[in-house]
């Protein structure tokens, strides 16, 4: 483990550097990609993963790709873009983050009918790391809202990984944590591990202890008897795509945990940037949801831990109706129920 944090992407010249979390957090190793055949296999193999970290993964693909791409004219070059967008928007289907980048890049290409082809590479490469910039300043001012209902000495519980690892830097639930804690580091966490790809332990647990604040792993099961026993002051997690009505689809686990908290009185947040909203569908019912690889479930680091031929399901994520969230931290305030309207008023900002 080095001393020195690099977040979880970033661009070296001609090449985007990804910190493959699939190793994490035993090996700091960097991905070095120079196509966007290998930032899109970053993605899907989930080497870099948490929606706003694959927004900008893409957005940088994307940059690569046009780099590559050879045309007389514009367009040529057009319709191999639109080709490109395509395979980067699909790369995984329920964060909005990553379509949202997509359509933020190839604004490009429409926003500059008369560019020369060289002239759009260079606009598409500037685009990309204006998103990355752009998403670490939104994660600032989510930490600065969300420290607001971080009460005095909470314990804090949080499920997958919605850290720096998860953005360009600093995240969004752990910002939220971040800043509640440079303010009052009697503040501490309990993580639950994250069932099937421990993102919870391996990845948040890790990030946390590297910037010295004060977390206790447990497993997912153990989230409800903690709250029994008044442990728990508030729940904070991030989100992959949220609805116009305020549902939010996450990590697989975290509609268990909103129920709970709901039975036991404890306050629960949604942190995410604008780019999660997905205001197309009226609601959750509709979020695509990504199915994964049973041997998630029945291996456990490549040995099985169920008998060979069982039937396993691997959703990745759930949606969480809006009616079990307390609020919804975003870089322009908190929102509140009702979330259509609050929502509708948080995009046009
Ligand atoms: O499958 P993952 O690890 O990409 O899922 C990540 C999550 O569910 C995160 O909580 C979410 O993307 C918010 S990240 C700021």
């Amino acid at each position: 483990m080095t001393d020195q944090w690099l977040p979880p992407i970033h661009r070296d010249g001609d090449v985007v550097v990804i910190l493959d979390q699939r190793v994490l957090p035993h090996r700091e190793v960097f991905l070095r990609c120079t196509t966007v055949k290998q930032v899109v296999n970053a993605i899907r193999t989930m080497a870099i993963r948490g929606a706003p970290a694959i927004g900008v993964a893409g957005a940088m693909a994307l940059a690569l790709g046009a780099r590559a791409i050879v045309a007389a004219e514009t367009q040529t070059f057009r319709q191999k873009f639109i080709r490109l967008c395509e395979q980067v928007r699909t790369a995984r289907p329920t964060a909005n983050n990553l379509a949202w980048a997509v359509e933020r890049v190839y604004s490009v290409v429409v926003e500059n009918p008369r560019a020369t082809v060289a002239e759009l590479q260079n606009l598409i490469q500037q685009k990309a790391d204006e998103l990355l910039c752009e998403d670490v300043a939104t994660n600032l001012r989510i930490g600065s809202w969300g420290c607001k209902v971080i009460p005095r000495g909470a314990r804090v519980l949080t499920y997958c990984n919605a850290g720096a690892l998860a953005t360009a830097d600093y995240g969004t639930a752990v910002g939220v944590i971040r800043s509640a804690f440079a303010a009052d580091p009697t503040v501490q966490v309990y993580s639950c591990e994250t069932r099937p790809f421990l993102q919870g332990a391996r990845l948040t647990s890790y990030e946390l202890m590297r910037a010295g604040i004060p977390v206790t792993l447990i497993t997912d099961n153990a989230a409800g008897s903690l709250m029994q026993q008044k442990k728990i002051d508030v729940v904070v997690v991030g989100a992959d795509r949220i609805a116009a009505n305020g549902d939010a689809a996450n990590k697989i686990g975290t509609y268990t945990m909103a129920i709970l908290a709901r039975t036991h009185d404890i306050p629960f947040y949604v942190a995410a940037p604008r780019s999660t909203i997905d205001p197309s569908l009226p609601d959750g019912s509709e979020i695509p949801i990504e199915q994964r690889d049973p041997k998630e479930v029945t291996h456990f680091q490549g040995k099985p831990v169920a008998p060979e031929g069982v039937k396993a399901l691997n959703p990745a994520f759930d949606v969480t109706p809006n009616k079990y969230i307390t609020g919804i931290i975003t870089e322009v305030g908190i929102l509140v129920k009702p979330y259509g309207k609050a929502i509708r008023k948080a995009l046009e900002e």
